[in-house]
């Protein structure tokens, strides 16, 4: 047993959560868009087509923002091919995942989809095959007015309008040499920049998101950053950047100091944003969209993600262990940590591709990630507040001696403090104490996720082997909980 504090004070503040920091990715690659959330042969299948069950399932996560159509598969996606009678509709060869798109699915039943979930929908834009005037032709499509031949076919096309799209990424992982029409980022810069000009032209209102670097150890990393963010100028109000972390070595104690990694990530992409908004003398920063985040290492390989002319492919459908889930609650924590420059983030994916749940025939599964995402549902809102932190360390590597307990918290306007920990330790149950400034806390909720293998998965044998639970705090004024190794807590307390 060992002892740690989250020391806290209510008045010091790291910024305001952002909601569309607890967003999500459904990108057409594998079994994501068709055989999970659309299914019309389903026996789960409502009167859209959509399995009932995933959404159900994904209803509990509550995402608030969704990013659509890829990934990798938008930059040979023309949006035109996925609108108007389906029976019409083209079906195409896909470069970026080597399937069939049928195109039964497109613009109008992702809005639709939306609509249903709650979700403000997150477009991104072909910059690979497409060009800026196609791009501006779908913001026209989905926001403008119905005046113009555009504007008339959403009409004719959608049966219900829709609310207008807001948020529009600029490409995606443009800077990587997998990506179809990669380029430099000068080209990049150019090419995003004329598209952002012509899509503000066409709606104003909309925001942007330049495509960033896509992985730390490119060798454009940051230079990419800044070189596309000066070219595209005052158009760009965020700067994407994507992690996918591993545990390719096996080493669970240096898998469970991520958030460190992640840490170091969102300051270095944050420094560049600061520095080109500094060299245009603006005021106006660009924030940061983490608009794909996950644990991604086991279907890794090229015949995990190569579907070989099939549809639908069974394309990296990773099985995740309790060691991901306590990672997956680190980017979140990480991203609450930095509430003043996160103000977007993406979970990659949602169903059946790197996902929280899987499906087979008419089952449902979910998996561990699924519970770590489910303990901040309710636990959103409000500011960070930043946190000190007194306890034991562990090492980790490159980094020296980090926290054993990595950890976030928000205060709300209804005096009720949420805090999150994950208790990185293998062998110390840690006695965590949580002082807001001597503040009384007393325990509302308090859920913990925890097994005593790291290793072990929910599988369709044993689905709910790892599952949260609902745990007790000691009394007193300042609660002490009781974190077992390996684990993550979310707990809420009215603050007095
Ligand atoms: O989420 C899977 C893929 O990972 C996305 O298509 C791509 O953007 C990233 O490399
Ligand atoms: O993270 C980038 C991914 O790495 C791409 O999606 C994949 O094609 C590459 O191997």
């Amino acid at each position: 047993m060992t002892k740690a504090t989250f020391n806290l004070h209510p008045r010091h503040h790291a910024g305001t959560v952002d909601p569309r920091i607890f967003g999500g990715f459904l990108e057409h690659m594998g079994r994501a868009v068709y055989e999970g959330v659309f299914d019309p042969s389903s026996s789960h299948a409502d009167e859209h087509g959509c399995r009932r069950d995933v959404l159900n399932a994904l209803d509990e996560l509550d995402f608030t923002v969704m990013r659509y159509p890829g990934g990798n598969f938008v930059s040979n996606y023309h949006w035109r091919d996925g609108v108007g009678p389906i029976a019409e509709r083209p079906t195409r060869r896909e470069l970026a995942w080597g399937t069939i798109e049928p195109n039964t699915f497109g613009t109008n039943e992702f809005l639709a989809l939306c609509d249903r979930m709650g979700w403000s929908p997150m477009f991104a834009v072909n910059l690979g095959t497409g060009s800026p005037e196609e791009a501006a032709d779908w913001v026209e499509y989905t926001n403008g007015t119905k005046e113009t031949d555009i504007g008339k076919q959403r009409a004719q096309d959608a049966a219900a309008s829709t609310e207008p799209v807001p948020l529009w990424c600029l490409g995606n992982e443009m800077d990587g040499p997998w990506q179809i029409g990669h380029m430099s980022a000068a080209e990049y810069g150019t090419k995003a920049r004329q598209a952002a000009h012509m899509m503000k032209l066409v709606d104003p209102s909309i925001e942007l998101v330049v495509s960033g670097t896509s992985l730390p150890d490119n060798p454009t990393y940051l230079s990419w950053d800044q070189v596309a963010l000066e070219a595209v100028g005052g158009f760009a109000d965020y700067l994407s950047t994507h992690r996918y972390l591993d545990n390719y070595s096996g080493d669970t104690s240096a898998f469970l100091t991520s958030g460190v990694a992640i840490d170091q990530q969102i300051t270095e992409i944050d420094s560049v944003c600061r520095y080109v908004a500094g060299k245009r003398r603006s005021r106006r920063r660009p924030f940061i969209a983490f608009d794909e985040w996950n644990v991604w290492y086991r279907t890794r390989n090229r015949t995990g993600m190569w579907a070989d002319g099939k549809f639908p492919a069974h394309l990296v459908e990773e099985v995740y262990d309790l060691q991901d889930a306590l990672v997956c609650a680190q980017f979140l924590m990480s991203f609450i940590r930095h509430a003043d420059v996160v103000k977007i983030a993406n979970i990659a994916q949602i169903v059946n591709v790197i996902a929280p749940v899987l499906t087979e025939g008419d089952k449902l599964l979910r998996q561990t990630i699924f519970d770590a995402l489910a303990m901040f549902v309710g636990r959103r809102t409000g500011v960070s507040l930043h946190l000190g932190y007194s306890g034991g360390s562990v090492p980790a590597p490159d980094f020296g001696d980090v926290a054993m307990v990595d950890g976030a918290a928000i205060l709300n306007e209804d005096k009720e403090l949420h805090v999150f920990a994950v208790n990185r330790s293998a062998d110390s149950t840690v006695e965590l104490e949580i002082d807001l400034s001597g503040a009384d806390l007393e325990m509302v909720s308090c859920d913990l996720l925890h097994h005593s293998n790291p290793m072990m998965q929910n599988t369709w044998d044993n689905p709910n082997a790892v599952r949260r639970s609902v745990i007790e705090t000691s009394d007193g004024p300042s609660p002490v909980v009781q974190l077992p190794p390996h684990c993550f807590v979310a707990g809420t307390f009215k603050v007095s």
